[in-house]
């Protein structure tokens, strides 16, 4: 993959989730691109904990994310991972506009 980086969680030879990182591709800062867990997998902490290597192993100080508003599940893990509402952007997908978060290095 170019210019990017991918952080997957296994668990006994088994690929569990991954998340996809381009590195310095949001003006310049680190965004995740892409964040998926295996869907018998989920709510046992493994998005998370791919999310803060994530933020650990970032290029820039600042990393930026972005979800549909109607995603619950992710809006709710970067709540509880306390990421920061940057902003929403409109015209992506009719009706379900992107949410973009970001969080620091040093938090
Ligand atoms: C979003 C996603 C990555 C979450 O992964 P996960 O491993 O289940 O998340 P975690 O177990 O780390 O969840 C931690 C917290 O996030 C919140 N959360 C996670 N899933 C949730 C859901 N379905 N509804 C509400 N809150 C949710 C909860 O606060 C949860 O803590 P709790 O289980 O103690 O209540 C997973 O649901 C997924 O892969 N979804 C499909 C792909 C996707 O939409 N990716 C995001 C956009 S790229």
């Amino acid at each position: 993959m170019l210019a990017g980086e991918v952080l997957i969680f296994e668990e006994r030879g088994r690929l569990l989730a991954y998340a996809v990182v381009r590195s310095k591709s949001f003006f310049g800062r680190d965004f995740v691109e892409l964040l998926c867990v295996g869907t018998e997998e989920r709510r046992r902490g493994i998005g998370g904990r791919l999310l803060d290597e994530a933020v650990a192993t970032a290029s820039s100080e600042r990393i930026f994310t972005s979800t549909n508003e109607s995603n619950t599940a992710m809006r709710g893990l970067l709540q509880r991972q306390r990421w920061h509402l940057s902003g929403k952007l409109e015209g992506m997908d009719e009706h379900d506009p992107e949410l973009v978060f970001y969080r620091d290095a040093s938090e």
